[in-house]
């Protein structure tokens, strides 16, 4: 049994094809990066697989049920981690439990004792349960994004959908967040998929890599395969040097260029 089937998906505005024709099948558990330039069609991607978007051809099936309306198990991050600054780092992980709760429940923190529970832990898994009772808009931003993932994880979700979690953030704080992304992977056996600008970041913390353009799947394969004549079909003609690093080293800010 495949976790998600994308089969034939389709999504246009207006003239725009935002997505043309995309298919693909992943198994539970993988981590997997979606690539593509500005305008590629990642984020309609992620919001048609967590149904804030309606494909215009095509569906999406998770775990063996279409994708027609947004579902707790499939938790979506964004890029504004949409985090309240006025309160604590717990009650914003809280409010991830807003679909169990209700809203009324939520804003009085009436959530039972395992909702408190899971809010504590997630806060854990993103290493941030010691400044659970600090408020969200004196921490960094690599620290908010990684409450908005500790949200995200409340909802119990088995899928994890992150629209460019890393990109607002500095190269060292990117690696952070994309490192507890990866420990939450982990430990909570999510399928998780995460759109990314930056080569090598999707490089270094990627197991399989989607590669759009123009709305079209140009690339779908696993790290071996991600060769600089793939990265090149993903993004034509801008100048991916620097962008990519061996798999064997830290890209630190120097990346190290492949040979071709
Ligand atoms: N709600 C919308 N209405 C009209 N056009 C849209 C809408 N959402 C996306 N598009 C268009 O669809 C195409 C794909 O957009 P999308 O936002 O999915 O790209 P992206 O790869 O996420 O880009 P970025 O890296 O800039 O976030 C673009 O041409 C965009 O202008
Ligand atoms: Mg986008």
């Amino acid at each position: 049994m495949k976790k998600i089937v994308v089969d034939g998906v389709t999504k246009t505005f207006g003239d725009t094809v935002a997505l043309d024709n995309v298919s693909f099948e992943v198994p539970a558990g993988e981590f997997v990066a979606i690539l593509g330039v500005s305008g590629s069609g990642k984020s309609t991607l992620l919001r048609c697989m967590s149904a804030l978007t309606e494909p215009t051809e095509g569906e999406i099936i998770i775990d063996e049920e279409p994708m027609v309306t947004p579902r707790p198990e499939v938790a979506m991050i964004f890029q504004q981690h949409n985090i309240i600054g006025d309160m604590t780092a717990y009650s914003n992980a809280l409010s991830g439990a807003i679909h169990e709760a209700g809203l009324v429940e939520s804003i009085f923190q009436l959530q039972d004792r395992d909702e408190k529970e899971r809010a504590l832990e997630a806060l854990d898994t993103v290493g941030l349960l010691d400044e659970a009772q600090k408020k969200a808009r004196r921490m960094s931003g690599g620290q908010q994004q990684r409450v908005g993932i500790a949200r995200a994880l409340v909802q119990r979700p088995t899928v994890l959908l992150a629209d460019e979690p890393v990109a607002s953030l500095d190269p060292g704080s990117a690696q952070d967040v994309m490192r507890y992304l990866q420990h939450a992977a982990e430990q909570r056996d999510l399928t998780t998929f995460i759109s990314l600008h930056q080569v090598n970041i999707a490089r270094k913390f990627g197991q399989r890599f989607i590669g759009l353009r123009d709305g079209q799947k140009v690339f779908d394969g696993y790290r071996d395969e991600l060769t600089i004549d793939a990265v090149d079909k993903i993004y034509g003609d801008i100048d991916t040097e620097g962008m990519f690093v061996r798999p064997d080293s830290e890209p630190d800010g120097s990346p190290t260029e492949v040979a071709r």
